[in-house]
């Protein structure tokens, strides 16, 4: 039975695969994934358009949604008909972070061994220009996607943010690195620190450049160590129970 059950979900993949990677007569893709849809757009339907489809939980950016976020950017990466991906959200959301429900109960064990959140680095690594166009909530990890992607284009409700200190944890995603090379080192810490959100009028004039390099690593290891905390585990049980945290500072 445990072969059979195996070889059903082997195939199931497969299928899968091949069903969200198909076009239609007009060269679309078929929207057949659960969290985003995903299209060809333009004059010339050579832009690939994903945007983030889970409005009840305000785009939060679970397992599956990264995942099929990763095979459609895979699927654009090979059309050659393809030029650039726009990445967006609804005027609410762009994403509220990465999904809280989902992160809950992890473990430090889990997270390091599984080296949670890994894959989310796919958008930085897509070889084809990835434009986020924002509105509404760009937080946590939310907020870490829009930067991986090359070019952030914001709408007026844009609200950028690393609310993770709210939950006793850390940007995991690239926050700490990738905010203070977009708004500066003291603008990053305070918005780190505080978790306090800023607009797009507010990024755009404290925009900054430097370089990226090794402090992606550093941060995804403090990031993995904040789920050593009983602080963290009670930061998103109390997000989830939506009611004020009771920190402990342990
Ligand atoms: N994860 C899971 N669910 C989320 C979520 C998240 N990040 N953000 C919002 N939701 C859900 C809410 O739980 C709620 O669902 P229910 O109706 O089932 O309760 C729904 O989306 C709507 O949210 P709210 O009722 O809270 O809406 P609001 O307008 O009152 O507030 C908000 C909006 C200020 C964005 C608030 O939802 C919020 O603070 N969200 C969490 C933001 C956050 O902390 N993000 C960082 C996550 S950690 C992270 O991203 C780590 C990393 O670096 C990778």
């Amino acid at each position: 039975i445990a072969v059979a059950c195996r070889s059903c979900q082997w195939l199931h993949s497969c299928l899968t695969y091949q069903l969200i990677t198909s076009y239609d007569r007009n060269h679309n893709l078929f929207n057949l994934y659960e969290y985003i849809l995903v299209e060809k757009r333009g004059e010339n339907q050579d832009v690939g358009y994903i945007q983030l489809n889970r409005p009840k939980a305000l785009n939060a950016l679970c397992d599956g949604l990264m995942l099929e976020l990763g095979k459609a950017l895979d699927a654009f990466e090979a059309d050659g008909t393809v030029g650039a991906i726009v990445l967006t959200g609804s005027d609410r959301a762009f994403a509220a972070g990465a999904d809280i429900k989902e992160m809950q109960n992890r473990t430090f064990q889990e997270c390091y061994a599984g080296n949670f959140l890994a894959h989310w680095n796919r958008v930085s690594t897509t070889r084809k220009p990835v434009i986020a166009a924002v509105n509404g909530f760009a937080l946590g990890g939310g907020c870490e996607l829009a930067m991986m992607c090359d070019i952030i284009f914001a709408g007026e409700k844009a609200q950028f943010g690393q609310p993770e200190i709210l939950l006793g944890t850390i940007p995991g995603a690239g926050g700490t690195q990738r905010l203070t090379r977009a708004v500066g080192k003291s603008l990053a810490m305070e918005m780190v620190l505080t978790g306090d959100r800023i607009t797009a009028q507010e990024a755009k004039q404290s925009a900054y450049e430097l370089t990226l390099a090794e402090g992606n690593r550093l941060e995804k290891r403090l990031f993995h160590s904040t789920f050593a905390t009983e602080d963290r585990k009670e930061g998103m049980t109390a997000f989830v129970e939506k009611r004020k945290a009771n920190f402990k500072d342990q």
